[in-house]
């Protein structure tokens, strides 16, 4: 029977999120149903709730989950109630050109629950196909990758988006290695994450860059051997003093702005890595002359999610943790309730938070 549980909507555009009584059907076949243990607040459900992503409203927000499997569907083999589960929003079908060709982290065609979560009788969005501000959530079973309990909820659930892309930009799609000099732009969760991922890889030089004295402090904290204030020098210019003139092997641009994007294109050193994880605007352009593209030679790649595979590395990730070599809890700003995730948002807007999680059931506190 489908079940009536709390849920933060978006119900229009530029509006303050609601919690709302929201109806969870039965997993249907491939589906699975998640009571929600934490959720982090990521920039993308405030994306959601500004339009920016589409006008799909009203939205269920959030995606950064973990939590308990409730209930299977009908054919669900490799998930069993009890489960202790991260969601993910990349769940590979296996079938498609890209996952044929055996990379399946690009798959073309992903895939979330079939049925709807509703409000009022009218199907909800769910944000980036999960929805996880709430009580519980229908997700394909796919999108539910077991882990080892023993992890807090809290942090677990970061891996479900900001960390994972972070960390999957420097290791995966940068490509990290021993040795390497690598420049971070923006420090935000996404920025930070990079930093570790770059650190975890072997990187030598790690230069973190950011407009906001507090956040390069945070960053140095996660790996950072070096920080640029951008809003005082020139981080170009800067990062090339500190690479003997030349420049980083690897650059990550975790903002999502065309001036960082250029900064960033020209810190590389010749034959260098620019890796975009920042999410632009629709309106955003890049201007760059197509002579500077060739001579400098090099990669600009595009991050999705970290180019990572949930099934191959949250449960991997999350042992590095337990195993005290992956400082997951200082992404943890603070813990919060359903209710609050709209202050919470206030927060990140003046940059005062890397995440604010809400947790649910035991964990909530009162
Ligand atoms: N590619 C993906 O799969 C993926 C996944 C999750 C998030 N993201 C994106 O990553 C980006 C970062 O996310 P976040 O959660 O870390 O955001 P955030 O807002 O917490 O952090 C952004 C940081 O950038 C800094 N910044 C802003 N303008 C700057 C500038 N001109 N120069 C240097 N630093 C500047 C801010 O001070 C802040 O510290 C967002 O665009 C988000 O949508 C991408
Ligand atoms: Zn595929
Ligand atoms: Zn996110």
């Amino acid at each position: 029977m489908a079940q009536q549980v709390r849920a933060v909507v978006a119900t229009q555009k530029g509006a303050p999120v609601t919690v709302e009584t929201i109806e969870v059907p039965d997993p249907g076949p491939g589906e699975v149903v998640v009571a929600v243990q934490a959720c982090g607040v990521c920039h993308t459900d405030l994306h959601y709730r500004e339009g920016a992503i589409n006008d799909d409203f009203p939205f269920l927000l959030g995606h950064e989950a973990a939590g308990l499997v409730e209930s299977v569907g009908p054919d669900v083999t490799d998930l069993v109630p009890g489960d202790f589960v991260i969601l993910n929003w990349r769940a590979v079908c296996g079938a498609c050109r890209s996952c044929r060709r055996g990379r399946p982290w690009y798959c073309f065609a992903t895939h979330n629950a079939t049925q709807k979560m509703t409000l009022d009788g009218k199907e909800l969005s769910a944000a980036l196909g999960i929805g996880a501000f709430a009580e519980k959530t229908l997700v394909a079973a796919g999108q539910a990758t077991k882990v080892d309990p023993r992890v807090k909820p809290e942090v677990a659930g970061l891996l479900g988006c900001g960390v994972m892309a972070g960390l999957g930009a420097a290791m995966y799609t940068g490509e990290v290695g021993p040795g390497d000099s690598v420049a971070v732009f923006g420090c935000g969760g996404v920025g930070d994450a990079a930093i570790l991922g770059a650190r975890l890889a072997g990187a030598a030089t790690i230069i973190a860059v950011d407009l906001d004295a507090k956040k390069l402090e945070l960053a140095k904290t996660f790996g950072a051997t070096h920080t640029v204030d951008a809003s005082r020098a020139d981080p170009v210019e800067a990062i090339q003093e500190l690479t003997d003139g030349n420049g980083a092997d690897v650059c990550i641009e975790a903002v999502g702005n065309p001036t960082v994007f250029g900064q960033a294109f020209y810190a590389r050193d010749l034959a260098g890595t620019l890796v975009q994880v920042g999410v632009p605007n629709p309106e955003m352009r890049i201007d760059l002359p197509m002579i500077d593209l060739f001579g400098r030679g090099g990669r600009v790649k595009p991050s999705w999610y970290g180019d990572c595979l949930p099934s191959r590395d949250f449960p991997m990730l999350i042992d590095l943790h337990l195993q005290g070599r992956l400082d997951l809890e200082r992404f943890v700003s603070e813990t919060i309730a359903l209710d609050q995730v709209e202050e919470a948002f206030h927060r990140m807007e003046r940059g005062e938070v890397l995440r604010s999680v809400v947790v649910l059931g035991d964990r909530a506190a009162g």
